[in-house]
């Protein structure tokens, strides 16, 4: 082929192939070397039947606790992948909720797969985790704060590291911002990544749009945080010995002076 694979090429491929989630195929359009990805053709029928993912998330805004068996404290995992965190956390902690949000059905299919064999391998209905495909950029639109949002979990969202694309980032400010409008004074935002410089510029995000840092370490795995669940790429990005940064960052709402 007489083709060298950059860096990103690299690093996109390795997640892929890793963790299975497509098929890849690399073509060469206009003389540049393209990631072309196949749909998994079972997902969205798979999804369009399964009780416990929304098809029309927007006219769930303000209602989501009627998805769940019980009114309990109500989490949210955004790009949420192939649902290795959010099946774990919902089965080893029955007395929440989670929904996780992607943008991605194929994933989601994959997703739902994981959460269903899960609960069954542990004889537990799946009556407390939900799963919804949209875009986090238009949150607000599935989201409210009658919804009692309590915890966010963002885990390894894609760095994004060219300056024109930074404003995609799941913690970019005017994202930050919007999840400032659902959480409540105090309510924290939970987030991993292998990536330095997205979780450095993420700390100053978070100090922009009016959070609190109250943790922080460059090595979760060598910290004191107990009972960290795994993602399906913090398997894969540990196992080549790369360390994962972690941080909780808590909205701070400016108290009213008395007058
Ligand atoms: C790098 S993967 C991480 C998956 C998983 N959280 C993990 O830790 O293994 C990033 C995920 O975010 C999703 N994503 C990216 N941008 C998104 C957006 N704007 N809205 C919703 N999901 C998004 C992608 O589809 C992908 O599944």
């Amino acid at each position: 082929m007489g083709y060298k694979c950059n860096q990103t090429h690299l690093r996109l491929m390795l997640c892929a192939l890793e963790c299975n989630f497509f098929y890849v195929i690399l073509i060469k359009i206009k003389g540049k070397v393209k990631l072309r990805i196949r749909r998994k053709k079972w997902a969205r029928p798979e999804l369009a039947v399964c009780p416990f993912f929304e098809s029309e998330p927007e006219s769930c805004r303000g209602r989501w606790s009627e998805h769940f068996a019980k009114k309990q404290p109500f989490y949210l995992e955004l790009g949420c992948g192939k649902g290795t965190f959010a099946s774990q956390l919902a089965l080893r902690e029955p007395q929440i909720n989670i929904l996780a949000v992607d943008i991605k059905s194929d994933m989601l299919g994959t997703a739902r797969r994981n959460i269903v064999s899960l609960f069954e391998e542990n004889n537990r209905a799946v009556d407390n985790v939900a799963l919804t495909a949209y875009n986090v950029e238009n949150i607000e639109k599935i989201l409210s704060r009658e919804d009692e949002v309590c915890r966010i979990y963002i885990n390894f969202c894609n760095p994004w590291p060219k300056p024109k694309h930074k404003k995609r980032r799941l913690t970019y400010p005017n994202k930050l911002e919007k999840y400032a409008q659902l959480l409540p004074d105090g309510g924290e935002i939970h987030f991993k990544t292998d990536d330095l410089p997205l979780f450095e510029e993420s700390l100053e995000y978070f100090a922009q749009s009016g959070y609190e840092i109250v943790y922080k370490t460059n090595d979760l795995h060598n910290s004191d945080v107990k009972g960290n669940i795994l993602t399906e790429h913090e398997i894969m990005f540990s196992e080549q010995g790369i360390p994962i940064n972690f941080c909780i960052a808590a909205v701070r709402r400016p108290q009213a002076v008395p007058v």
